[in-house]
């Protein structure tokens, strides 16, 4: 019995490779392309996950002035702005990233942070101007960007490196560096008394 049902399962899973029906991720980075190889399946998809954080980036700039002038304290404006500045370079590096791939710059909408930024801004509609509460808020929600670029940029770095793309994962190094950066800073200022201001507030 024991013997069958495994030739069954040999059976099963060879059949479905010879298909090549599911995509799945094991199955794109079973073989990785180091030789150079174009248009395999890993780079569409590495290039497809590129223009979903190039769109990213690019809200973002529209997003972080929102940020900082719904800010209380002066560091967190500065904190927020500061992080403008980074951001339009981390569209640049995006965009020479699609360049070393020979591929025009393209953003394809990421839900995700579309996401995180429309809580943002329900933050700012439900808190008081002036108060640490809301840079509390607003704290949480950079904190939410800061996480989710560090996460893409990090698989999308290590993803550069499976495919031999050394140059570009070390470009995208320098951004995933930076992001760790604004999410320390911000840890820094909510922990220099945002958060303690917003506990003495009244409801
Ligand atoms: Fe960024
Ligand atoms: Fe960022």
């Amino acid at each position: 019995m024991a013997t069958k049902t495994s030739t069954g399962k040999q059976t099963a899973k060879s059949t479905n490779a010879a298909a090549g029906t599911a995509k799945s991720a094991t199955q794109m980075t079973k073989q990785p392309n180091k030789t150079g190889i174009k248009d395999s399946a890993l780079e569409d998809f590495f290039a497809d996950e590129l223009k979903d954080i190039y769109w990213a980036e690019k809200h973002l700039v529209k997003t972080l002035p929102k940020m900082s002038k719904a800010a209380t304290s002066a560091e967190l404006k500065q904190a927020f702005t500061d992080h403008l500045q980074t951001t339009k370079g981390h569209v640049e590096r995006l965009e020479r990233v699609f360049e070393m791939l020979g591929k025009k710059p393209q953003a394809k909408k990421c839900d995700a942070m579309e996401g995180i930024t429309k809580e943002g801004e329900g933050i700012i509609e439900d808190t008081e101007a002036g108060t640490a509460t809301r840079d509390v808020g607003l704290i949480l929600a950079g904190q939410k960007v800061e996480h989710y670029e560090i996460s893409t940029y990090g698989g999308l770095q290590q993803l550069a490196r499976t495919l031999g793309k050394d140059d570009i994962a070390d470009v995208l190094a320098q951004t995933l560096a930076e992001e760790k950066e604004a999410d320390q800073l911000l840890t820094g200022v909510a922990e220099n008394g945002v958060n303690y201001q917003s506990a003495e507030e009244e409801a």
